[in-house]
């Protein structure tokens, strides 16, 4: 189910789901300067403290961002509302986009950190996996690599909620594993 508009309305509507696994919007995205890191932490606290998966799980998936020769620690930013919002967190893994050095895009992984709710600690163990996945990165693609999504989709039985489902692999992944899905997205 698409709910094309933004997920703080979705996230509003008390709607049921058990997982979460998105790729948050970037700074450009939301159209906010990086050197506003304030504006960005608001935008994502003002969503993640309304999580409420039943599972207590939440996989983000993002690249932090190079900017004005710095990095944008967008790790920390989440770490924090998620925090301040009772999710430990249990998982850390990359997706490693390329190894070449001459990247097309700014940083070459991407980082995937699966929270859990501190109350909802039904699914105590995470299957192994491997802490790195190597999927090249397509050229002209913004989207995530279904087989990845796939995995983290596998862990937990429920239904997924994406809400920043942008092209929409989380709902082509669900359909295909006959999962039920929600997301969001405002464009
Ligand atoms: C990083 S992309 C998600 C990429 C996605 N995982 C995929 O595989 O294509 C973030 C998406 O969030 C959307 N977005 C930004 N702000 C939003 C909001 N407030 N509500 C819903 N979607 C939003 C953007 O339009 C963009 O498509």
């Amino acid at each position: 189910m698409l709910y094309r508009e933004d997920n703080l309305i979705t996230l509003n509507r008390n709607l049921t789901y058990d997982y979460i696994i998105t790729g948050p919007a970037d700074f450009s995205e939301l159209g906010i300067d990086t050197k506003d890191e304030q504006s960005y932490y608001d935008f994502m606290w003002d969503r993640f403290s309304l999580f409420k998966p039943k599972s207590g799980l939440v996989t983000l998936i993002f690249t932090n961002r190079k900017a004005n020769k710095r990095i944008i620690h967008k790790q920390t930013i989440y770490n924090d509302i998620m925090f301040k919002n009772n999710f430990d967190l249990i998982s850390e893994k990359v997706w490693v986009k390329t190894f070449k050095k001459d990247v097309v895009f700014r940083l070459g992984f991407v980082n995937i950190l699966t929270y859990r709710h501190k109350k909802r600690e039904r699914y105590n163990t995470l299957p192994i996996m491997p802490d790195c996945f190597h999927y090249p990165h397509k050229r002209g693609s913004n989207g995530f690599p279904p087989e990845l999504i796939s995995k983290f989709i596998e862990v937990v039985p429920g239904i997924v909620y994406d809400p920043f489902m942008g092209s929409g692999t989380t709902a082509n992944v669900c359909h295909q594993m006959g999962r039920e899905w929600i997301g969001s997205e405002i464009n």
